[in-house]
């Protein structure tokens, strides 16, 4: 049985990575992205390097767009094995401080990173129950790890103290946590990703390590075997001082 991957945020950067490495181990990729146009552009992209790729108009923050898409996916394949929610946003207002925070910024990130996720996932689980052993990968981030920002030690200890962005990663961290737990008796596993500080559109291309070594990250929590775990938050080590290192992360 061919494997089926869904991937929001599919249309570029770490997204569009994950499905092109996918897509070239022979999983039929599913496109997830909110813009006909640059999905489509994204499943021309990947079927020209010999992918079955499959654009699915998917707007996280809409749910009437999740539901037509676990619809769509329910109708062409009856299952699901492995949903990368990888789609997020970075919004910042422009004092980075905590206290300068605003409810606006914070609702909208909320929307994206915390929310979408909590909608995809519930669109989607009854397909993901239907696969042998699906694999749900959530693409957090070490900024969102509490342990690493007040490790004096840790080099993400001397990021500014933003609010929106890093909390929206700790929640989805617990997210992680509590599906996991809920699944535990279950073959599927739920983890987070932290693909690292990666060149891409989030940070103006400022990140060390390339897109595709995050979405390696990805590919490898969407492909774990039987043995691998489940409810971790798994990827590059900051407090690392090489770029490729990677491994399990404090939450
Ligand atoms: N780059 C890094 O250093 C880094 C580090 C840690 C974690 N991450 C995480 O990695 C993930 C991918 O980020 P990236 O760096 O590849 O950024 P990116 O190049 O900006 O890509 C973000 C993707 O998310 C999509 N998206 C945003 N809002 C959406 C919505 N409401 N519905 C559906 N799709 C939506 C974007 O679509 P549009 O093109 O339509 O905007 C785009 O496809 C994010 O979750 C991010 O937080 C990135």
């Amino acid at each position: 049985m061919t494997t089926i991957a869904l991937i929001t945020g599919a249309n570029k950067g770490i997204g569009f990575e994950t499905a092109r490495l996918l897509g070239a181990g022979g999983t039929t990729v599913l496109v997830g992205a909110r813009d006909e146009e640059q999905g489509r552009r994204a499943e021309r992209a990947l079927g020209g390097q010999g992918a079955d790729a499959r654009f699915v108009q998917l707007d996280v923050t809409d749910e009437k767009s999740v539901g037509r898409a676990a619809e769509w996916v329910r109708t062409e394949f009856g299952h699901l094995d492995i949903l990368v929610n990888n789609a997020g946003i970075a919004r910042a207002d422009e004092d980075w401080s905590a206290s300068a925070s605003t409810l606006e910024t914070m609702r909208a990130v909320y929307e994206t990173n915390v929310f979408g996720v909590v909608a995809v996932i519930n669109a989607m689980l009854p397909l993901l129950r239907a696969a042998p052993a699906a694999r749900i990968v959530n693409v957090s981030s070490e900024v969102g790890s509490i342990g690493s920002l007040t490790d004096p030690e840790n080099p993400m200890s001397r990021l500014p103290s933003s609010l929106p962005y890093p909390s929206s990663k700790t929640a989805l961290n617990m997210i992680t946590a509590q599906y996991a737990r809920e699944l535990r008796d279950t073959p599927i596993k739920v983890n987070a990703a932290n693909p690292g500080y990666c060149a891409t559109d989030l940070n103006g291309h400022s990140g060390v390590r390339t897109a595709e070594q995050g979405a390696g990250v990805s590919v490898h929590l969407a492909t774990l075997g039987e043995d691998g775990p489940s409810g971790q938050l798994w990827g590059h080590l900051a407090a690392s001082d090489v770029t490729d290192a990677e491994g399990a992360l404090p939450w």
